[in-house]
């Protein structure tokens, strides 16, 4: 659905003229779960989009419906301590709160909420959501808003009204998204530059997401810090490889496993990182497989299907490496492929996965896309023109 569909669909449900802004989606090549250990990421964000249609009202009350999932909502910005509401909702009042508190003076506002990010797959649609919303209120007000400031908004919004301590990469990429590049981010300093990526990649959907993926979520964070603890630091950034493999026959084996995913995978970023910018993809296949065994292994976050799917990829020509991708125990994992592929790869990969799960993939090809921004309806863009 294009701008101006979702401004005609706005129209009939609330009445009068929307601007309509949109955000992407995400993938991430490598870096995962170091965001929160103030490590290094190599996000990308993706074609799919979540589109909102947004227009003030004269009061403070935000009214949301979703062309995706039933149901309207609405909460009042002046009444910040208002019980958390269901579903997809939360985060749209998450964000809208979250502004305030941080002095943006919103008004009031009608949203109609469109994506075509496959939800539960590990794209980022709730972060695609919240950066599409922040966006949405602080622009109708005619307010400016920060880039990393829209980011951090959102990533709030998913601690306090989804209970998810997430790191800052999705609602990064949802921003700061760039055509053909990959964002490399300290998660630290929040310093980042674009990573020119010419590699074809395809998003291989397992389609199942386990019930336990949230407390995991959290519980990793947890370990994570504990592992840092034990070498008297606050986060694994300040833990060097050295002191580690120094130590680590002293460490419990818990701790002592994320602490090796998270140090080597923070060097496998960097490793990424330098061979893309002098186009050494051998190297970075080395690195994104390396990724996958050390997530499935020392983190513990992949999943048989998610093995199964690595698997599968890898098994194919024209693969050159796969992981899983995003927080774990589903979703998707990512294939990095050779320039010339053969089109029926997403279908090899499909029978011999579907083979050993019984469940039906879903592919996509992973075109690298920009990120937040306002669309503007074509009848518009022809009279500027
Ligand atoms: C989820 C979180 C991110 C990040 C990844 C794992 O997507 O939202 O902040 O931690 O998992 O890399």
């Amino acid at each position: 659905m294009n701008a101006g569909q979702l401004k005609e669909a706005f129209f009939s449900r609330f009445g009068g003229e929307a601007r309509v802004f949109r955000a992407p989606g995400r993938v991430n090549l490598i870096g995962e779960h170091t965001d929160y250990n103030d490590g290094f990421v190599l996000p990308a964000a993706i074609g799919f989009a979540t589109n909102v249609a947004a227009a003030g009202r004269n009061d403070r009350k935000i009214r949301a419906a979703s062309l995706n999932f039933a149901g309207e909502y609405e909460f009042d910005l002046d009444q910040p301590n208002a019980s958390i509401l269901p579903g997809w909702a939360r985060y749209v009042q998450g964000v809208g709160t979250i502004l305030e508190r941080e002095g943006f003076r919103l008004g009031g506002a009608d949203l109609l909420i469109n994506s075509d990010i496959p939800i539960g797959a590990g794209l980022s649609s709730s972060a695609a959501l919240e950066v599409a919303v922040g966006f949405a209120l602080t622009r109708i007000v005619g307010a400016e808003i920060d880039g990393m400031k829209l980011a951090q908004v959102g990533q709030r919004a998913e601690h306090e009204f989804a209970g998810v301590r997430s790191g800052i990469m999705d609602q990064f990429a949802s921003v700061f998204g760039r055509d053909e590049n990959a964002l490399f981010l300290d998660c630290r300093s929040l310093d980042w530059s674009a990573v020119p990526v010419s590699s074809r990649f395809l998003i291989c959907n397992t389609k199942t997401k386990h019930e336990l993926a949230d407390g995991e979520y959290n519980r990793r964070r947890a370990e994570c810090e504990r592992a840092a603890a034990f070498f008297g630091k606050t986060s694994l950034r300040d833990v060097s490889i050295e002191d580690f493999e120094r130590s680590r026959s002293q460490m419990p084996v818990i701790e002592q496993k994320r602490a090796r995913h998270i140090l080597y995978e923070n060097r496998r970023v960097l490793d990424s990182v330098q061979a893309l910018r002098v186009g050494d993809i051998a190297s970075f296949a080395r690195q994104i497989d390396a990724s996958h065994e050390s997530l499935r292994d020392d983190f513990q976050i992949s999943c048989r299907e998610l093995d199964v799917m690595v698997e599968a990829a890898r098994r194919q020509p024209g693969v050159l490496a796969a992981r899983m991708t995003g927080g774990g125990f589903g979703g998707c994992a990512i294939a990095l492929l050779e320039d010339d592929v053969s089109l029926d790869l997403p279908d090899a990969i499909a029978m011999e996965y579907k083979e050993e799960t019984g469940i039906e993939p879903e592919f996509y090809e992973c075109r690298i896309g920009g990120g937040v921004r306002e669309l503007q309806d074509r009848r518009r863009d022809i009279i500027k023109s």
